[in-house]
């Protein structure tokens, strides 16, 4: 007798592949995941799992990643069981599944539970971080020229409230070995450094920061290292405790694909005896007298995405995101016209390629390629655009967008 599984699989390799997704009868999104019997079609059923439709080519995940499925439905499902009895749910079942969430966030980057807070986003992480951090004047803050504004906002304030004085580095653009950028960054520390604050994965050019290494001459030093990993979770595996780190923030709508308004922080325990926040100060949990009422169905939808990215697994995202960028990189180099500024060895690239004009405007170009269905993101500094090469992305996509790229420029 035919079981339900090689039914399934006959049914796909026979043709379902070709229906849209909410069309296929009777498989639930993660059936379809595991019934997959390539790589090739595993991401094929990834992106029609996706909102986005179908003959549009996203690559700004940078900015926000869309969405699965699986995702909007179990928001939807529990707003709505939420909304059948708030008080009772919010602080029972629904609840409960918000600390779940914590767990998972735990899981993904290999750090425990009691150490992670769950916020609204990146920017919300790093603000708590910075207002917790007691400087004397004149001492200094290190960070990069490359920094998100969401990781120096809450550095400014702090610094213009205390008198510590922040100085930022110039990372080599691109940067062509992980030595060059260790030592770039070790070379600016004075015994006046007292918080080092870097991005894990780099907004503008995709680069991987070392921290481990870093962490090797900042832990002796008793400097805060301070990762801002927006870019970083659902596109590369995190482990903060061999990074070294002592705070890590990261939002949880980029490529974690989670519902909007979502993030974490990771806050070492040593960090936690120097400093704690206000939002702590009744205990790390996701209701706390000091946190308040938070938005229980989003935040279970945060546990969703993880559970759904797990599916995939972390590995082979991050493989597949490297593929889909090392193709869009030698793709890139056969035009004229631009600079790449994303470092091109191995170990300091993601799934993010940028690159910088040389004549015509950033903006221009990213609206005619809007006109055509193909999203990206400007970058304004640099007259740049960045390519997000999230694990739905094809090489076909890459390929119609350098099309059309290499007519615009
Ligand atoms: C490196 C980095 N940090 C912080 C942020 C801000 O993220 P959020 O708006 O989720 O706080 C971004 C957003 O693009 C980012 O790339």
């Amino acid at each position: 007798m035919t079981s339900r599984r090689q039914f399934i699989k006959r049914g796909i390799a026979s043709g379902l592949l070709a229906l849209p997704f909410t069309e296929i009868p009777a498989l639930s999104y993660e059936e379809q995941l595991k019934l997959a019997a390539s790589d090739e079609e595993l991401f094929e059923l990834v992106r029609k799992q996706l909102h986005v439709p179908l003959d549009r080519i996203y690559l700004n995940t940078g900015s926000l990643g869309p969405s699965p499925i699986a995702v909007t439905d179990a928001v939807a499902n529990r707003m709505k069981q939420l909304e059948m009895n708030p008080a009772i749910e919010n602080w029972g079942e629904l609840g409960n599944e918000m600390e779940g969430v914590r767990e998972k966030v735990a899981v993904l980057i290999r750090a425990n539970k009691e150490d992670i807070v769950l916020t609204r986003n990146t920017t919300e992480g790093l603000s708590l971080i910075s207002q917790s951090l007691k400087l004397k004047k004149g001492e200094e803050i290190l960070t990069t020229t490359h920094e998100h504004g969401g990781g120096e906002v809450g550095l400014e304030y702090m610094a213009a409230k205390q008198g510590a004085v922040i100085k930022k580095i110039q990372i080599p653009t691109p940067a062509n070995s992980k030595e060059e950028v260790i030592e770039t960054v070790v070379a600016s520390i004075t015994s006046k450094t007292k918080v080092v604050m870097l991005s894990h994965v780099n907004t503008l050019t995709g680069l991987r920061m070392p921290f481990e290494e870093i962490a090797k001459i900042t832990k002796p030093k008793g400097i805060i290292l301070i990762a801002d990993g927006a870019q970083a979770p659902g596109l590369i595996d995190i482990d903060v405790k061999a990074m070294g780190v002592d705070a890590y923030a990261a939002s949880g709508h980029k490529w974690m694909m989670g519902p909007k308004e979502t993030g974490f922080v990771y806050w070492s325990k040593s960090l936690q005896e120097k400093i704690s926040p206000v939002f702590t100060s009744s205990g790390f949990s996701s209701y706390s007298a000091s946190s308040g009422t938070r938005n229980v169905a989003v935040i279970a939808g945060l546990g969703v995405a993880i559970d759904w990215l797990n599916l995939i697994g972390i590995h082979q995202i991050e493989k597949r995101c490297l593929e889909i960028r090392n193709h869009c990189l030698s793709r890139l180099k056969e035009l004229k016209g631009i600079t790449i500024i994303s470092p091109e060895v191995d170990s300091l690239s993601t799934g993010i390629v940028s690159f910088v004009l040389e004549k015509g405007e950033n903006k221009t170009v990213a609206s005619e390629l809007g006109k055509q269905n193909i999203i990206v993101k400007v970058l304004p500094k640099y007259n740049g655009i960045r390519i997000s090469c999230h694990m739905f992305v094809s090489k076909a996509d890459i390929d119609q967008f350098i099309n059309a790229l290499s007519a615009l420029i």
